[in-house]
């Protein structure tokens, strides 16, 4: 893979580079993912590999496929080999905040079906506590949103809306709506997904636990690989208390 190019390329290459023959894939959303997905396009062709993918965003299932790479339904598939996404935020027991993009809600679904999750970033996205530099994003339903919102107040929120750049609502891909919430400290981020979790009207939160198994940090010029066996264990990492 190339030496060239900035951290979150150096990332992204290092994660294409772990897709071998005959695995089903897993291809994130955002930027970072895209450089995977171009990378993983040109190691196909060059290498003349066998892979299939699944695709957590619309976008990213049209460049895969204008990259050469086959994209299934996920419920077309089993259990997927490998997992490689980009994130917002990483703690030291590798948990995630993501959604900045807004595809949070098929991520998590695509994510939980793999075997492996790789998540790749560069250094600025290592954090002691998460929701420290970025609200945590939570998709929710349009109907109703504004009531939703209140809720999500409720639990002590800072919230915002998001919208376009043209001032509409954002939707996903799956039509619906987010809401960006922020908290001034979080002490136990389980136990906050879970209050959110249970608000009537959220499909799910940009909080990702247990779905990092690789860290992938691009630095210029390399990329490092981290494994959570060197995490730091949390409350919520079962593979990591044995259970
Ligand atoms: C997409 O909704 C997100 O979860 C992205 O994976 C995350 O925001 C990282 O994006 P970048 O690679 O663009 O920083």
């Amino acid at each position: 893979m190339s030496q060239n190019g900035p951290p979150k390329v150096q990332a992204a290459h290092a994660a294409a580079g772990l897709v071998e023959s005959g695995m089903l894939v897993g291809l994130g959303s955002g930027t970072t993912a895209t450089e995977m997905v171009r990378a993983l396009g040109r190691r196909v062709r060059e290498y003349h590999l066998h892979i299939q993918s699944v695709a957590t965003s619309n976008s990213t299932a049209e460049l895969a496929r204008a990259e050469g790479i086959t994209v299934r339904e996920l419920d077309d598939v089993d259990e997927l080999d490998i997992c490689l996404d980009g994130a917002d935020e990483v703690d030291p027991s590798f948990r995630l905040i993501k959604g900045r993009g807004g595809a949070l809600l098929r991520e998590k679904i695509v994510a939980a079906a793999a075997r492996v999750h790789v998540t790749m970033i560069t250094p600025e996205k290592r954090v002691d506590r998460l929701g420290k530099s970025m609200p945590i994003p939570v998709e929710v339903s349009t109907v109703g949103l504004r009531h939703t919102e209140r809720r999500l107040r409720a639990l002590g929120a800072q919230t915002s809306v998001r919208m376009t750049s043209d001032g509409s609502l954002f939707r996903t891909d799956g039509g619906n709506a987010i809401v960006d919430c922020r908290f001034t400290d979080i002490d136990d981020v389980a136990a906050l997904d879970s209050r959110l979790q249970n608000v009537v009207g959220v499909f799910d939160t940009g909080i990702f636990l247990g779905l990092c198994d690789v860290l992938l940090v691009g630095y210029p010029g390399r990329a490092e690989r981290i494994d959570k066996s060197s995490a730091i264990p949390s409350s919520d990492s079962p593979s990591l208390s044995g259970a």
